[in-house]
């Protein structure tokens, strides 16, 4: 069994976490990640004050364990933040903050609440802004993952960061997909892993069946960096860039970004509904590097266990078998 000081933090038998994903985490998800013994995180920019009060309530029912609620600091509102915090989680787990905002009233507030402080940066300034500001867990994001990132790869990112906040908790999110990503993100200093893409591909998944096999069918290599979802969808990230896959709605904007500006409202309005039908090729599909790596729909459970397994076999096995 692989245990670090991460799974003695936040009361968990794996050490790997659900990212909270706007559209893409609902309750089964969650409930779902936490049941297989990782801890599940419910992202809420999809919802407001009430609905998400409602999904708290619906993960209540279907798990007593730990789990985390994810609040995007740019565009935090106090409703919903005053929700989170009657929710007490295991975790608030913060994300995209303004250069200007100050994180310490907000991590002192979770902390009130009873909840550890989990905060996601690309970059090791952020990250060492968010350990001055009492963070108990930090995530440090690469570029290969699935929706908003920036500029850094995970393999120096990593390394870096847990240098730099030591001796807070670092997870390594972005890329990881299998054992493989686990025991890679162990040998570069992390306590455990954070995944989107890989839990999109699941049965518990809130995501249309051709959003998934999108994913399946992936070689990994056909993903972009680029600012149209979000020009098409009004919300402007701090400083972030959307890692989707270069579909034609992509392709049919690339260059052209001014006219997406020009006809926000019209072509915010044709991703939703594209979105919602399923048709994979007009709609924003937001997922990581890693769907080179996925090749089946699998439930939750099944995917949290193959990770450890695999990741247990790589460290006792092969790496073990190298030293002479
Ligand atoms: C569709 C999608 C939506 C996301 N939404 C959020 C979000 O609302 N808040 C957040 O902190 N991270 C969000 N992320 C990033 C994840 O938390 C995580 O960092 C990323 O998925 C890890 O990379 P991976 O997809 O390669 O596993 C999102 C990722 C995806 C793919």
């Amino acid at each position: 069994m692989i245990h670090t000081r991460i799974c003695d933090l936040l009361g968990i038998p794996h050490p790997i976490v659900l990212g909270g994903m706007g559209t893409a985490t609902t309750a089964p998800l969650v409930a779902a990640v936490s049941n297989a013994g990782g801890l599940g995180t419910l992202g809420t920019s999809a919802f407001n004050a009430a609905t998400l009060e409602t999904e708290v309530a619906s993960i209540h029912e279907r798990t007593d364990k730990p789990f985390g609620i994810n609040l995007l600091l740019f565009q935090i509102q106090e409703d919903m933040f005053a929700v989170t915090l009657r929710a007490r989680p295991a975790v608030t787990a913060f994300a995209w903050a303004r250069k200007d905002q100050d994180l310490r009233d907000y991590f002192q507030r979770a902390h009130d609440a009873g909840s550890k402080v989990m905060h996601m940066a690309g970059e090791v300034p952020e990250a060492l802004r968010a350990a001055e500001a009492g963070a108990d867990v930090i995530v440090a994001q690469g570029t290969e993952a699935g929706g908003h990132v920036g500029w850094m790869a995970s393999l120096p990112l990593v390394p870096m960061m847990v240098k730099a906040v030591s001796p807070l908790p670092v997870l390594c999110a972005g890329g990881i997909a299998d054992g493989r990503g686990l025991a890679a993100a162990l040998a570069l200093g992390a306590e455990g892993v954070l995944l989107g893409t890989r839990f999109m591909a699941t049965p518990e998944a809130p995501i249309h069946p051709n959003y998934k096999q999108a994913i399946v069918e992936s070689d990994g290599h056909d993903t972009v960096l680029t600012e149209i979802p979000d020009l098409a969808s009004q919300r402007v990230w701090p400083g972030a860039m959307s890692r989707a896959q270069r579909n034609q709605f992509i392709e049919r904007w690339s260059g052209r970004e001014w006219a997406v500006r020009q006809n926000a409202r019209e072509i915010g309005r044709q991703v939703a509904a594209a979105r919602a039908a399923g048709d994979i090729d007009n709609a924003s599909l937001s997922f990581g590097q890693d769907a080179g790596l996925i090749d089946s729909i699998k439930s939750v459970r099944e995917v949290v266990q193959d990770i450890i397994k695999e990741a247990e076999e790589i460290i006792k096995g092969r790496l073990q078998g190298l030293i002479r």
